[in-house]
């Protein structure tokens, strides 16, 4: 079993990364292999929506670093979607991914991710679920048309700089026992 984390922050060892590292360290303690991708230092250009992917029978053909992505998804038994939450949704980075998934919405393409088990890693300022709820029903109405299977979510709101997820020691548990959840 392998976990896949994609770190959708542009802020390197920021609430998001950590909240991920828990997760894959419970991970890797309950016996899964664990790997992480920082979608930061990848260079990813936005879906073109020419439909290409969709008439051939051809991977993406945009010139980017995409190719390592699906790699580690296809590797993946488990996929761990980390992102803060930016104006109600996730970063461009993160997005920029999700598009790119089309590929996999072709009749040859649904079985390669179809039946992965995946959780979801948010981090934010605000007080409280509003803030929340629009990324999360994306990612569950995304999750159920691509057939990805629901594993967890771990939420840390209330957190702006960095390092404020620090003082949450019981959300950083949670993302922990989540991942450990994975090896049972
Ligand atoms: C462009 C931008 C948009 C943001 N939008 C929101 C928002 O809509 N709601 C919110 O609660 N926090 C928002 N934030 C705050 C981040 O979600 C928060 O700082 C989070 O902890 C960042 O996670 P990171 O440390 O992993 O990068 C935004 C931050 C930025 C830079």
């Amino acid at each position: 079993m392998r976990l896949v984390a994609l770190l959708g922050s542009p802020r390197r060892g920021g609430n998001t990364d950590t909240l991920a590292e828990h997760m894959l360290r419970g991970a890797g303690e309950a016996g899964l292999e664990t790997e992480s991708l920082a979608l930061r230092s990848l260079r990813l250009r936005p879906c073109l929506g020419c439909e290409k992917c969709w008439r051939d029978d051809r991977p993406c053909l945009l010139p980017d670093d995409m190719d390592q992505v699906y790699d580690a998804i296809l590797r993946a038994d488990c996929l761990l979607f980390a992102t803060p939450v930016y104006w109600y949704g996730p970063t461009t980075l993160l997005k920029t991914v999700w598009d790119r998934l089309v590929v996999f919405n072709r009749p040859q393409g649904r079985p390669l991710l179809a039946g992965k088990s995946a959780l979801v890693a948010i981090a934010y300022e605000e007080e409280g679920p509003d803030a929340v709820e629009p990324l999360l029903r994306m990612f569950e109405l995304s999750f159920a048309y691509l057939g990805l299977l629901w594993a967890g979510s771990v939420i840390a709101d209330g957190v702006g700089p960095a390092v404020a997820i620090l003082a949450k020691p019981e959300v950083l548990e949670e993302a922990y026992r989540l991942g450990m959840s994975l090896g049972v």
